[in-house]
């Protein structure tokens, strides 16, 4: 396996598009490194440049030792498997899976064992006489999954594999991916929008805006120190919400955020940082899980309950004040009706202070 590493690497299309801007970082060997962020992101971009399907317009792309940026496709080594995985129909899925090691000449001996132990793997070996129409959606995919592992490439590229599939099969092929990955050791790139799918699979993700890197971390730092706003508002559901307040130090260096009539008490840490703040505005962005029912907490909000979606084990609480609407989540088995008043707490130490312009983080709580 390989590590791979991406310097300052910038792809413009057709001489104005900028779709990826200074990507730099490292994917280290054996990691499952997850790329997130929303449609025209430039995720598949970085994962086409890596694979060499598009060329770098600047920087440098090294697997292990090596630069790569005028290497093949055919000679990097990878192995990629794409959302609209096109098996070949008139194919079985042995020779489907066989097909691209009959390309390089591998010896009938060779493929024989390789497919069989990758069928194996993904426990497909019965199928393999079947042609792809005569497959289910999760059949098919871990078909063009088996296409890559019999290759044993140094690294895996996988772009949003699971999109076809319907939510149920999602989630398993997800689970069976990230058992393969255990399994392989393998070192895989994998392409998403959905950051369930990032949170649950990647030990390292990088979630990217615009063509732009917002942060690379661990699933537990991006939920509870998002670099930014964006990062904030983007991994977990629901959102974080965000609330647009104002410093207040009323009585002499115990500020407060001030929003709507409401005074939000800050904790002696997050008072220390903001006491020179007095008078300037700051985003407040909280959780959903950290906005209370019930009048017994801190820093207490009247808001109108408008909608209740109850889930289950818990539910999600749609709540308006005047000028701004948020989500709280309860798991009081008592709700609330429509439309009536209610009053919430919000659990300031965690809470998350972000810069009203640039939107960076400035204190989680
Ligand atoms: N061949 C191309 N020519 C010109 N612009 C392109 C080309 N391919 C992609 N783009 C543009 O580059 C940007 C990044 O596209 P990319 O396909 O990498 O996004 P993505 O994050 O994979 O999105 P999605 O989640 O929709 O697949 C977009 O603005 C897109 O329109
Ligand atoms: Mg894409």
């Amino acid at each position: 396996m390989a590590h791979v590493t991406l310097k300052d690497v910038t792809k413009i299309y057709d001489g104005d598009v900028l779709a990826v801007e200074k990507a730099d970082f490292q994917i280290p060997d054996e990691s499952f490194t997850v790329l997130v962020g929303p449609s025209g992101c430039g995720k598949s971009t970085i994962l086409r440049m890596i694979a060499g399907l598009e060329e770098v317009t600047e920087g440098d792309i090294h697997i292990d030792d090596e630069r790569v940026n005028d290497i093949p496709p055919k000679d990097r080594d990878i192995a990629m498997v794409f959302q609209n995985y096109a098996l070949y129909p008139h194919m079985t899925v042995y020779k489907n899976m066989a097909f691209g090691l009959k390309l390089r000449r591998y010896s009938k001996g060779e493929i024989d064992q390789r497919v069989n132990e990758a069928a194996d793997i993904l426990s497909i070996s019965h199928l393999l006489n079947r042609k792809p129409k005569h497959l289910s959606g999760g059949e098919r995919q871990r078909v063009a999954v088996g296409r890559a592992i019999v290759r044993q490439p140094k690294v895996f590229l996988f772009d949003e594999p699971l999109s076809n599939l319907d939510a149920k099969l999602r989630v398993q092929m997800r689970m069976e991916i990230s058992r393969l990955h255990d399994r392989l050791n393998a070192t895989i790139v994998y392409v998403t929008h959905d950051q369930v799918e990032a949170m649950t699979m990647g030990d390292q993700i990088i979630v990217l805006n615009e063509g732009k890197i917002q942060q690379i971390a661990d699933p537990g730092t991006l939920y509870h120190e998002p670099a930014n706003q964006f990062v904030g508002g983007f991994i977990g559901t629901p959102p974080m919400n965000f609330i647009d307040t104002e410093i207040v130090n009323s009585d002499n260096n115990s500020p407060k955020l001030r929003f709507e009539g409401f005074e939000v008490e800050l904790n002696s840490h997050l008072q220390l940082i903001l006491s020179e703040f007095s008078g300037k505005s700051v985003t407040l962005g909280i959780r959903p899980e950290n906005i209370h029912i019930g009048e017994n907490g801190k820093n207490q909000v009247l808001t109108q309950m408008e909608l209740v979606e109850p889930l289950g084990n818990h539910a999600l609480l749609y709540l308006r004040t005047e000028k701004n609407s948020f989500v709280a989540q309860s798991n009081l088995v008592d709700l609330p009706q429509h439309n009536t008043p209610l009053t919430v707490s919000f659990d300031i130490d965690k809470a998350h202070l972000f810069h009203p312009e640039t939107g960076e983080l400035l204190m989680a709580g």
